[in-house]
């Protein structure tokens, strides 16, 4: 790729902090994008008054092919994410006070839905180059009440899904992956939501495919998906009466105007995914060379990154000692949108911690005692406690779609920054 970064690259410049020039002062692309193509199909679903899933196709057309673009076997469409993880946890057979590992370094929803259906997270860290879920420490809190581990694929990028599912097998573990950041992402060729027992992915407005809310439940697996169905049409069964409620369920559906919107943003995903992954790719070769900045490093068995999140590591050594909140703001002041990202471990979150506490009260009232840390520093975590507490910065997905020069500013602003550090 011609890029000016040579030009880029050049030195004695003031911080735009310190009253100097930015790099850039134009905005990075905004998100979502829209064209009359969106705004036909929404006016269609209007016009046929078909507005819920059950009178229209349209989710289900949506589901049929997400699946079949996820490479799983089937696809039940769900209100948001979070629900998509509950669904996923329940119709995997994951019971009330049952220990599901789950990695700390993620969103809320990850550890609230394992709280909503009253089994208990355990958390286990991250590998310290990819902010993924570390298996080996996965391993290692395992318990005979385990039944569940949760991979999450954070920023897009898989897990390492050999050793999970290594793991899952060993142990008789059901597997859920995360996916709600990793649309279009694949592991060894097969794309993610369907390598374990079932993958949740999520359509909230930042996500790489958004119908401002919504989510979906992947699986191979014919009887978790119909169990997923029932769950999300308030216990109705696929080929059962519409006042015929053969199980415990919720009306977690789609309406029309969502799936509408989620076929022809579909349509543009692919393109869009190019432009993500070309885009880090440079990133990363140029990134790497700027002293106290790590690039995610990516795994080779790692076919397709989804980036949600171009995530890097910083290192205030190498800048200065000067610490991450002032590497944002001088970034910002350069006009580069970023962002610490996860700056709470879940063990450390309020709600994580009562809800956890009163389920493993439960738990040894009834003689199944869960060995919880006293207190979240005792819990604490290393690989995530530096992610969260200094590590970490993101730069967000729609970043990523800008044009070449607009990266080649990234990496020009970064070194500035670097080199006004030290
Ligand atoms: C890793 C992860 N899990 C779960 C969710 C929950 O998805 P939703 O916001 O659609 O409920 C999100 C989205 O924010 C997420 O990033």
């Amino acid at each position: 790729m011609a890029r000016d970064v040579a030009a880029a690259r050049g030195g004695g410049e003031v911080l735009a902090l310190d009253g100097g020039a930015p790099v850039r002062t134009a905005p990075f692309p905004t998100w979502p994008e829209w064209d009359e193509g969106d705004e036909r199909a929404l006016l269609e679903v209007l016009r046929s008054g078909a507005w819920g899933s059950h009178a229209g196709g349209r989710v289900r057309e949506f589901s049929e092919r997400f699946a079949a673009y996820q490479d799983a076997r089937h696809g039940v469409a769900v209100t948001n994410g979070t629900a998509a993880l509950e669904v996923a946890l329940r119709a995997a057979g994951v019971q009330p006070l049952d220990e599901v590992i789950v990695p700390p370094y993620t969103f809320v929803a990850t550890a609230t839905a394992v709280l909503a259906i009253g089994a208990i997270p355990i958390f286990c860290d991250i590998l310290p180059d990819t902010y993924l879920i570390d298996a080996g420490d996965a391993e290692r809190r395992i318990t005979a009440r385990t039944r569940a581990i949760v991979a999450v694929h954070i920023g897009g990028q898989p897990a390492d899904m050999d050793a999970v599912l290594d793991l899952a097998q060993r142990h008789g573990l059901r597997t859920i992956e995360d996916a709600a950041q990793a649309h279009g992402a694949a592991w060894r060729g097969r794309r993610a939501g369907a390598i374990g027992d079932a993958g949740t992915f999520s359509f909230q407005s930042s996500k790489n495919l958004n119908a401002g809310e919504g989510g979906i439940l992947l699986t191979n697996d014919r009887a978790l998906a119909e169990r997923a169905w029932s769950l999300c049409n308030v216990g109705r069964v696929p080929q059962g009466a519409w006042y015929q409620h053969e199980v415990m369920g919720f009306n977690l559906r789609l309406t029309e105007f969502q799936g509408a919107l989620l076929l022809t943003q579909l349509e543009r995903l692919p393109a869009q995914y190019d432009v993500r992954d070309r885009n880090a790719r440079w990133l990363d070769r140029e990134l790497q060379g700027i002293p106290g900045i790590t690039p995610q490093a990516r795994d080779e068995r790692v076919t397709g990154h989804a980036h949600h999140l171009y995530l890097f590591r910083y290192n205030r050594e190498r800048f200065g000692g000067r610490d991450r909140d002032w590497f944002l703001r001088a970034l910002r002041a350069e006009g580069i949108p970023c962002s610490p990202g996860y700056t709470t471990p879940l063990y450390r979150m309020k709600a994580i911690i009562d809800e956890r506490r009163k389920w493993a009260d439960l738990a040894g009232a009834v003689g199944r005692p869960v060995a919880l840390p006293a207190s979240p520093d005792d819990e604490a975590l290393p690989v995530t406690e530096r992610a969260c507490a200094e590590e970490g910065v993101w730069l967000s997905q729609s970043t990523l779609l800008a044009g070449e020069g607009d990266m080649a500013q990234i990496v020009q602003a970064v070194a500035k920054v670097q080199r006004a550090a030290r």
